[in-house]
């Protein structure tokens, strides 16, 4: 059997590729920076190894034995650099297949923010040895327990500045469940860019009323300029580089432009896609004080 190495595993979106591939019986490896935190996949028949960007020579050992990669960045400005990292130890290591989470719109020639950055390492990826399929999903339905959690606990509010704008959002667990089959069977997905999306967009309000229903209080979205949200942020700490990101995400949402919703979830895996409701409702403890 191909050995498989899940990057970021400890992370929202890896954790659910592990947990789609340890239900297949894949065997695996977790490439993490601190293995305690995974102790529950090992004792489920998972491998665990230091995989740290921060100390390149970790990842061709990380990878030494291994067929397959799922290659996560952590969302920071060096994405770009830690892909070239990657792809070059994965070549050295005698790697042959990389599957990249990249994001939906990735493209090298956007103006900025994570679509250029996911399109500039994709290319990286592309012009290596390495055969390769791309995951390009929209926004995270996560999000909102990650990101709105407290303040739909603590305010009854979600927070935005993407106005009517909707969304097609995507559950990380759809994700991971479309990364193991592929990761499984690679071939026929060589060459593929693939984009994840839920079965329907939604607007910040109508997510708002979602978990208003869910958690029985209402819930209502507070819209802000772009001025307001950015200095927000700055105010609870965010780097510039994090709130200029955000900010390209917020008005990618405003304009439309994420509310597509694409058949390659169900085209991948055969299911039907996670709808926001569900996941909201599954994870209902989370939303409530
Ligand atoms: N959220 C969205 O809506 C969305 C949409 C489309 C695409 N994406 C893309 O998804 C990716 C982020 O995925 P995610 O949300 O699943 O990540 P996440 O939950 O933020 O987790 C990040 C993972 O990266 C690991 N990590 C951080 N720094 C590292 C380092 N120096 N060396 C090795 N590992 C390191 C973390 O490990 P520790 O536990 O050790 O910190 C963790 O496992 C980004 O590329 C982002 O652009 C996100």
């Amino acid at each position: 059997m191909s050995k498989i190495l899940v990057t970021g595993a400890t992370g929202t979106t890896g954790q659910q590729v592990v947990e789609a591939l340890l239900a297949q019986g894949a065997d695996i490896r977790l490439g993490v920076r601190t293995p305690s935190k995974v102790a529950n996949f090992v004792e489920r028949g998972a491998e665990a190894v230091v995989y740290d960007y921060d100390r390149p020579e970790t990842l061709q050992e990380a990878m030494t034995g291994v067929d397959r990669v799922f290659l996560l960045t952590p969302f920071n400005e060096h994405s770009v650099e830690l892909t070239k990292t990657a792809v070059q130890a994965a070549e050295a290591a005698g790697v042959s297949f990389v599957l990249k989470l990249s994001a939906v719109g990735a493209d090298p020639e956007a103006p900025g923010g994570p679509g250029k950055s996911h399109g500039l390492a994709e290319n990286v990826i592309k012009a290596s040895n390495l055969a390769w399929t791309m995951l390009q999903p929209t926004f995270f339905q996560d999000n909102i327990l990650n990101f709105q959690g407290a303040s739909i606990k603590g305010q009854g509010h979600i927070y935005g500045a993407s106005g009517e704008g909707k969304a097609s959002f995507v559950s990380a667990g759809d994700i991971g469940r479309a990364a193991a089959t592929i990761l499984l069977n690679p071939e026929p997905h060589h060459g593929q860019s693939y984009v994840l999306t839920g079965p329907e967009a939604f607007n910040n309000q109508q997510v708002a009323s979602m978990v208003g229903e869910i958690v029985g209080k209402p819930v209502t979205a507070i819209n802000l300029t772009p001025e307001q949200y950015g200095e927000g942020m700055r105010a609870n700490g965010a780097s510039e580089w994090m709130i200029e990101n955000m900010l390209v995400l917020e008005g990618i949402k405003a304009k439309g432009w994420a509310e597509a919703v694409s058949p390659a979830y169900t085209q991948i895996t055969g299911q039907p896609g996670e709808h926001m409701f569900d996941y909201l409702s599954a994870n209902k403890a989370r939303l409530v004080a």
